[in-house]
Formats: C-alpha cells, structure tokens, sequence
C-alpha cells in the first residue's frame, strides 16, 4: 500500500508565517480558488451557516489584527443570516436565537473550513497564519469595520494568506504521536513520562532554553502564559466579557 501522496506531502509541509510574508501578491484568481475549494469540508446539516470576508485592504488588515501585513486575509464568520433571511422569505417568521448547540456546531464548520482553506493554499505553495488577532481588540469594532450584519453573524477564525522567504523545510514540528493518540481508551498523564513531554518540547523549540529557562515549558509557563489581559486562565478579561456580550448582541444564545 502506498503511504505516501502529494496530499500527505502537502500536509507534512504545513507551517505557520508569523506576520513576516514577503510582498509576493497572493492572486485574486488563487483567493477564489482556495475559497471555493475550503467549501467542500463537511458542514454541519450541509447549510453553509458561514461567510468569508475576503479583505485585501492593508488598512483594513492593519485595523483587525493590528499588524501591517502586505498581504491578503480570509475573515471566517458563523453566519445565520441567510438561514434566517429565507425562512422569513418563505413566512417562516420565528427564527430563533442561535442555541448553544449551533453555535458549537457552528465553530466546528468554521474551524473545518479555516483548515481546509490553509490546505488548498498550501497545495497552492500559499503559506498563512491563522489568528486570534480580532480577539485582542474590541470585537465591536471589527464588526464595524467588515460591515457585518449586527444579528447572527460573528467573527471567528482570521487568515492570511501570503508567501515567505523562510525556507521551504523549516517546520515547527509536533509532540509525537504516542502522546496524543489513545489506543482504545485513555491512558492517563500520569502514565506518561512527563520528562518525554518536556524533552519533546525542548526538541521543537531549543531557541527558548537559557540558564534562565532550563525548558521550553519553563519559559511558556513564566513567559507565554504569565496573567494579562487576554490570557489569564480561569478567569475571564474584560475582552472575554465583551465577546460574551456582543455574541449575546448578535442573537447567540450562549
Ligand atoms: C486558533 C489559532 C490561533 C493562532 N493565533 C496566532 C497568533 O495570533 N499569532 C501567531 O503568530 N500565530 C498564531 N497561531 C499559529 C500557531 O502559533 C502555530 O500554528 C503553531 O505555533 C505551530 O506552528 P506551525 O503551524 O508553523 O507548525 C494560531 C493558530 C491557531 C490554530
């Protein structure tokens, strides 16, 4: 049997580019391409509750993720607008509020069709970033700014889609499989040699360890994941709230 394809190469090439594309223009023509192409990842009850925003104003790009990227970004929103707008065309005018059910149904869409679009560009040679960048600023505005419509409509994944002068084969790299993948049932942590982890993680990022940081793990622990403002574990920031508070806005029931 052979385990070995182009589609598997594609994958094993995957890689992320911090913000610093080069200014090889991504084409209108390869955009459509990728976003026709995204769409045929499954979806749940195949509705296609989600619309892209395709944004190739670097402003506009600058505004949602605060970072100058030269380069083209597909904004991946859930999106009910269509399902609600022709049931109220059809006299079918009690559309609800979204459940907490379609809402996670919903991310799952999204997040499936964000992938796939990061596959069809790199199948493309396109390299990309997803982001959580509209997450760090005022969500209110980002719908502003994209013009999205105030109900059923939220903001989810960011991509940018762009080119690099980083070497083909620099990748990240993974924990090995043996920790992630259960065989049956789960096999608890503490089954785990907890120094394989730590070793794994120092293998994939060595650039992190100093006298200070003896492992990767110390610095994300001290550094990456020290409080502030976005990113305090358990407890919710003010822009935590007003994400709760502007998907409540926007007819998400969560
Ligand atoms: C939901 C999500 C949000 C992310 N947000 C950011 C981000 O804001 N900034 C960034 O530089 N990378 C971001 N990343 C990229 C990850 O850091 C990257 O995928 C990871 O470090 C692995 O690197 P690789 O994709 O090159 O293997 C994000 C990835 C995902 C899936």
């Amino acid at each position: 049997m052979n385990l070995n394809n182009e589609t598997l190469e594609t994958l094993k090439k995957l890689r992320t580019i911090h913000w610093n594309f080069n200014d090889k223009e991504v084409t209108d023509q390869e955009i459509s391409t990728i976003t026709k192409h995204c769409m045929r990842a499954a979806n749940a009850t195949n509705l296609s509750n989600y619309s892209i925003i395709v944004v190739d104003d670097v402003d506009v790009i600058k505004k949602i993720t605060s970072n100058p990227c030269k380069t083209k970004c597909l904004v991946f929103c859930l999106d009910y607008n269509r399902i609600a707008g022709t049931a109220s065309h059809l006299g079918y005018d009690y559309f609800p509020e979204v459940s907490w059910y379609g809402f996670i149904g919903g991310i799952f869409d999204v997040s499936i069709l964000t992938q796939t679009a990061v596959i069809a560009a790199k199948s493309l040679g396109i390299d990309s970033l997803i982001t959580n960048a509209i997450f760090r600023q005022d969500i209110r505005d980002i719908k502003k700014i994209l013009k999205l419509p105030e109900k059923y409509c939220f903001p989810v994944m960011t991509l940018l889609l762009g080119h690099s002068d980083k070497p083909d084969t620099q990748t990240i790299g993974r924990l090995s499989a043996n920790h992630v993948v259960h065989k049956g049932t789960y096999t608890p942590i503490s089954d785990i040699s907890h120094e394989d982890i730590i070793a794994e993680f120092d293998n994939i990022y060595p650039e992190y360890l100093n006298e200070q940081y003896p492992h990767y793990l110390d610095w994300y622990h001290q550094v990456w994941e020290k409080p502030s403002e976005y990113s305090k574990r358990g407890k919710s920031s003010k822009l935590d709230e007003q994400i709760y508070e502007v998907l409540r806005e926007s007819g998400f029931n969560v």
